[in-house]
């Protein structure tokens, strides 16, 4: 949904609430219920004593939920954004875990070579303009025997929220979003990892959110209004239209907005390797 452009990221990440709206949302308007931090977890198959380092970090839920289950090992979480890392360091920390929490950029991590467990990068690659150059540094980051954790989104993922937010777009003449963060897909995100790692893991896992009222897209679609700085002077019409258009658009769901989505995690092992070494399974969570 959102650019790469590091400006547009800054603008958009500067303030903490819209991001926990669109998290909020998910959490409960899921048609399952799967927990993200569960999964990561799981999925990282931990055992507590180990290194991470949680790359763009936002509000540190990752960290947080770690430390709540008896982490013990050291979590770096790093963040571009000021704002993410003063609402994560006002959590106070559950558990044995240490967590620090460290401005800087994913090109240019301020953690030790060979120093993680784990590199965990959760829906942010596509923020990246250089996505190679971050990929390598997670490599310099990772122990030899440490492995990456990333995910994203599908291109197909949310499709009405997304038709909507273009539509106000072209008729507030603002300029259209990338969607989803269209450059770092489910879609398109292999050929890019398999030059990086030798073995990946995919795991899909295909969800809806069903919302039974137009407040919460409403909500959704108003957290994306920082990515225009035009929206500063047009707050108001562009709400209003959103309003209208949104519950046009409840009228012709039939009352119950149900947007289908696919989020994928990827297991990456890296290794010194050449491309065609490079072994991927897939599954479904
Ligand atoms: C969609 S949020 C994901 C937050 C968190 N990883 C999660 O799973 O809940 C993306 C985060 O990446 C951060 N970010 C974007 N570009 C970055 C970069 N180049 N280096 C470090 N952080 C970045 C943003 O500030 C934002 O907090």
């Amino acid at each position: 949904m959102l650019t790469d452009d590091s400006t547009s990221v800054a603008r958009q990440y500067s303030l903490t609430d819209p991001l926990k709206v669109r998290i909020q949302t998910h959490e409960r308007y899921s048609e399952r219920i799967v927990d993200l931090n569960l999964v990561s977890e799981q999925l990282m198959e931990l055992n507590g004593p180990e290194d991470i380092a949680d790359v763009g970090c936002g509000p540190g839920r990752f960290a947080q939920h770690l430390a709540g289950r008896g982490h013990r090992g050291t979590v770096i979480g790093v963040d571009q954004s000021a704002a993410m890392l003063v609402e994560a360091s006002a959590v106070p920390q559950a558990g044995g875990a240490m967590i620090a929490w460290v401005r800087g950029s994913a090109t240019g991590l301020p953690v030790a070579e060979d120093w993680a467990d784990w590199v965990v990068a959760r829906h942010m690659l596509y923020h990246v303009a250089d996505k190679g150059a971050a990929l390598a540094e997670f490599c310099r980051v990772a122990r030899s025997s440490g492995r990456v954790l990333l995910s994203t989104n599908s291109e197909r993922s949310m499709q009405h929220i997304h038709d909507t937010v273009d539509a106000l777009a072209e008729r507030f003449s603002l300029g259209r979003l990338e969607r989803l963060g269209a450059s770092f897909t489910m879609e398109n995100a292999l050929p890019l990892l398999t030059r990086h790692f030798a073995a990946i893991e995919v795991v899909t896992i295909r969800d809806a959110l069903v919302i039974p009222e137009p407040e919460p897209v409403m909500q959704y679609i108003a957290t994306l209004f920082p990515s225009w700085p035009a929206a500063l002077d047009l707050r108001r019409e562009m709400e209003q239209w959103v309003e209208a258009e949104v519950a046009h658009r409840f009228g012709q769901m039939g009352g119950l907005w149900r947007d289908e989505k696919l989020t994928v995690f990827y297991v990456c092992h890296p290794a010194a390797h050449h491309e065609n070494d490079c072994v991927v399974v897939s599954r479904e969570w």
